[in-house]
């Protein structure tokens, strides 16, 4: 095992109408909240109603930005940032997905530091020394976000999309409500599945030889294999909601993480490639490139991808434990091919191009541009 400090100051709380208590939570914060939210879904649950109902109630002031985007931009984040600082606020309450969690973990420090340029802060050229609070009203089960230090944003100009970890970036408090995402469409659904179980392979694949997080890896997995499908099925369903939103928030808040040097992100990085290209959904990158990374890597990660295979599915090959999570992803209804999400082979040179020039690679596994391009002629 290697050596490890365990940290998470979060507060989470889990379960119908948790959402009433961000009011108390607030005031003992400040007086002035940011509110950010995405295009629209917010209104259409009890999300956005509810967080700004209880705020309101207890004389919080609010100012809104809304529009954050899936992939969310450095752009709209410097903006946002601006809006929290002229306004004086005092904390930062997002409500929605990862896109806008994620936004709203940058804002959180510009706002505290008036010299703060976001980019830079992503790509660890500033580095932060203050942010205000973060309440996150988590809307869509998948990137575990709501209770770890972590934003993935994309800078159009320079095409890339990368993330960032920094202590001062776990929100305060985070309230999953699983009925808010009982409105997450058949699509966003099977991505967030795909996420949570991405997260377990990052790990796994990870360095460092950690047994119990390996099995906290396996057992996180195994629910979503019998939960997801059993959600596609029945999308209203709260208490299938509820298991999937738990094991999401589980597969990336450190339990799996503990006792390794690192994770791989290899696939991640990879994915967010096809993200900056096709703006294509987190989740359908990772379902596209995970089966085709596995393939390539059989020979330098085989034991690993034979030790899964046992922990899952009992005792296959590997090439069958390759197959089964393929299956997995299919069944659930992401693309495991480009093709599928709209990606036709003559854009292989293109990716290829952007993959080779950001070094695409794991932190565990690094790749050659020879092993790019054959993960590559995989996905498609
Ligand atoms: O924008 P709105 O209108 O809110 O609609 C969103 C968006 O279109 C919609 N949605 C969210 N909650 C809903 C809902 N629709 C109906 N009912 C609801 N309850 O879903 C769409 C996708 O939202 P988004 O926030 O983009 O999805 P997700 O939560 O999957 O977040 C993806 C982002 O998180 C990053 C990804 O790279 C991607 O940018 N990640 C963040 C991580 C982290 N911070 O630890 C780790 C992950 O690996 C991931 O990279
Ligand atoms: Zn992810």
């Amino acid at each position: 095992m290697e050596s490890f400090t365990a940290f998470n100051p979060t507060k989470l709380h889990f379960g119908r109408d948790v959402v009433k208590q961000i009011g108390d939570h607030a005031t003992q914060i400040g007086a002035h909240a940011l509110l950010m939210y995405g295009c629209g879904s917010v209104l259409k649950n009890r999300s956005y109603a509810d967080t700004v109902g209880r705020l309101k109630q207890n004389d919080i002031k609010v100012t809104e930005y809304s529009g954050i985007k899936p992939n969310p931009s450095v752009d709209d984040v410097m903006e946002a940032a601006q809006i929290g600082r002229d306004n004086k606020v005092d904390m930062v309450v997002a409500v929605g997905g990862g896109s806008v969690i994620d936004a709203a973990k940058v804002v959180a420090i510009c706002i505290a530091d008036d010299d703060c340029n976001a980019w830079e802060v992503m790509t660890r050229e500033h580095d932060p020394q203050a942010a205000v609070p973060i309440l996150a009203v988590l809307t869509l089960a998948a990137t575990g976000t709501e209770m770890n230090p972590a934003a993935v944003l994309q800078n159009r100009q320079t095409k890339q999309k990368i993330g960032f970890r920094h202590k001062l970036m776990y929100p305060m408090h985070s309230y999953l409500d699983p009925a808010y995402t009982l409105s997450v469409p058949q699509n966003y659904t099977a991505y967030g599945i795909v996420d949570l179980v991405s997260h377990c392979l990052e790990a796994w694949f990870g360095k460092g030889n950690a047994s119990l997080s390996d099995r906290f890896v396996i057992s996180i997995i195994k629910e979503a294999m019998e939960y997801g499908p059993a959600l596609m099925e029945d999308p209203e369903n709260f208490e299938l909601r509820s298991k999937i939103m738990w094991a999401a928030t589980n597969a990336l808040n450190s339990l799996t993480i503990y006792g390794r040097s690192c994770c791989d992100w290899g696939v991640h990085i990879l994915g967010h490639n096809l993200s900056v290209l096709y703006d294509m959904p987190h989740g359908a990158t990772l379902s596209i490139i995970y089966p085709a990374w596995m393939k390539v890597m059989r020979d330098r990660a085989g034991e690993r991808i034979a030790k899964l295979g046992q922990g899952l599915f009992g005792n296959p090959s590997i090439d069958e434990t390759i197959a089964s999570l393929e299956t997995f992803f299919s069944g659930l209804g992401s693309p495991v091919k480009c093709m599928e999400a709209g990606i036709e082979p003559a854009c292989k040179k293109e990716i290829l191009q952007l993959v080779n020039k950001n070094q695409a690679e794991g932190l565990n596994y690094q790749l050659s541009n020879v092993e790019r391009e054959a993960i590559l002629t995989h996905i498609f």
